[in-house]
């Protein structure tokens, strides 16, 4: 159990939205495995904050019963107890300037109790219009000012657009300093993609044929099972542009893309994947159509259940325009990738939960093979699979056992599942270890997160300006509209999925 050896300091974790589901599904959890995992901090304390009255035992309980649900491990009766013991719940309304000052009281308790200066965590798990009176009222605090210990984390969707999105940086930087700010996005946490640093960088192999001289089109996918479940309204703001592409997708793409960085210095890998970003070529307005896909699911049937139409969902307007898919093609205007198409999609209640990222190599140059060798045969692609699956697969050609020269394609696959021991930390066990550490390697940068937004802006913009006109335009239960189809099929490929496990 125990593997820690370094922990962090003395921390203090502020969860403002501390009655809310994301600190049940997953911050509460993150905490308790990094607990029995011996990473957190021989001090600290976990403050929940919330405007739902508790007492400290309620609270404790709603969030045992999260565990129950959602951790990768369960309560276990000591373990639990253990960790709940630095647990506590404060009622307070985060409107209320008044109610910063307790924060700072109990700050001063927990420093005179443990004899040191604690690093101080807000975490603002809330709804991302309350983020600028709460980071402004932190801002009153006169011990937010030290840029040391004290750290503000925020959720996405960390703006609406490019210029909300400006606005929140600049009202941030006002109040804390870049070093600071912990933009998330989960999918940085993840093993297997963070795994992608160690593909690339730590093997000899891959470098060489990384570029545009071997490397036919990159694909990343990121389908889902679930339809927007009971997030009608926060979706109805956003759609699935917004809510992966801009972030999860983008980010995923920039770990595929970026040059080798120099260090792992914070700095250096955020400098070398914004890089990316603003090298991605801009699609104008009036060529959208040719580089974008947009879709919203109707009703049918989802794996042997009846469900509804995106339209039917509650909170959701009965003519909304909302996309819950999205499929575009990419160019990155630079040495490496130039002429190198890079396909994306994402969609809800798509036929397969699967998150992929697909690079096909070059044909081979000659073809000594007779004909009849040849029926079956395919370039090379290396699939890394994010999640479900954890692996890498590499296809390659082999001769089929036999007297006459058979060609077929194999793959050589490495998975996660068999190599280790399948109990790999969940991004935000990851993410939260981060934040403690002071390590913010993994976090959006400012300007990462503006150079996203300059992405996907002209395609959020067509697609306001020309409501569709088609929707809904896939059933649930499958891989989108037909024109996500042609987006790829145009330039002679098709989408790439894993072979669905019986
Ligand atoms: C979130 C989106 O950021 O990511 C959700 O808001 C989406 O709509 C989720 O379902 C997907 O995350 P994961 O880790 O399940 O792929």
């Amino acid at each position: 159990m125990s593997e820690s050896t370094i922990k962090p300091p003395a921390s203090i974790l502020f969860i403002f939205g501390g009655s809310g589901d994301l600190n049940q599904r997953k911050l509460t959890p993150a905490l308790y495995n990094l607990f029995i995992d011996n990473w957190m901090p021989e001090k600290f304390a976990v403050i929940g904050l919330g405007r739902t009255a508790y007492s400290d035992d309620k609270f404790r309980t709603h969030l045992l019963e999260g565990i129950q649900e959602f951790s990768r491990r369960k309560g276990e009766e000591k373990a639990w107890g253990d960790f709940s013991q630095h647990v506590q719940y404060l009622q307070m309304d985060a409107g209320d300037p008044e109610a910063y000052h307790t924060m700072t009281e109990v700050v001063k308790q927990y420093e005179a109790e443990w004899g040191v200066h604690a690093t101080v965590i807000f975490y603002l798990a809330v709804a991302p219009q309350l983020v600028p009176d709460i980071a402004t009222k932190l801002g009153g605090l006169k011990w937010c000012k030290d840029t040391q210990t004290v750290r503000i984390v925020v959720e996405k969707p960390f703006g609406h657009d490019l210029k909300s999105a400006r606005e929140l940086n600049n009202l941030l930087n006002n109040i804390f300093t870049e070093d600071q700010i912990y933009r998330i996005d989960h999918y940085l946490g993840k093993e297997t993609v963070q795994n992608i640093l160690a593909l690339r960088f730590a093997n000899a192999l891959f470098e060489p044929i990384w570029n545009r001289n071997y490397i036919d089109h990159i694909q990343i996918t990121a389908a889902e099972t679930v339809g927007v479940e009971d997030r009608g309204g926060y979706y109805e703001q956003s759609g699935a542009l917004r809510d992966m592409v801009q972030n999860h997708i983008l980010q995923l793409l920039c770990m595929i893309a970026m040059e080798a960085p120099v260090s792992f210095d914070a700095n250096e890998i955020r400098n070398k994947k914004t890089d990316v970003l603003n090298a991605i070529r801009p699609i104008s307005r009036e060529q959208v159509h040719e580089y974008a896909v947009r879709g919203q699911y109707n009703s049918g049937w989802m794996k042997g259940n009846k469900v509804k139409a995106y339209r039917e969902e509650k909170n959701v307007d009965s003519k909304s325009p909302v996309e819950t898919f999205a499929a575009a093609k990419f160019f990155i205007d630079n040495w490496r990738w130039q002429g190198v198409p890079i396909y994306v999609r994402t969609g809800k209640f798509m036929h397969q939960k699967t998150t992929i990222i697909s690079i096909e190599f070059k044909q081979a140059p000659h073809y000594a093979f007779p004909q009849e060798a040849a029926e079956t045969w395919r370039p090379n692609r290396l699939t890394i699979s994010i999640q479900p699956e954890m692996d890498i697969r590499l296809r390659f050609q082999a001769k089929r056992p036999g007297q006459s020269m058979q060609l077929n394609p194999v793959d050589m696959i490495f998975s996660y599942k068999d190599a280790y021991d399948g109990h790999e930390p969940e991004a935000y066990e990851t993410l939260l270890l981060d934040v403690m550490e002071g390590n913010a390697t993994q976090f959006m940068r400012a300007d990462q997160v503006e150079a996203g937004w300059k992405v996907v802006m002209p395609i959020i913009e067509a697609w306001e300006a020309r409501p569709p006109v088609d929707f809904p335009n896939y059933a649930p239960d499958s891989w989108g509209p037909e024109d996500a189809e042609a987006l790829i099929a145009r330039d002679g490929h098709n989408w790439v999925s894993l072979p669905v496990k019986s």
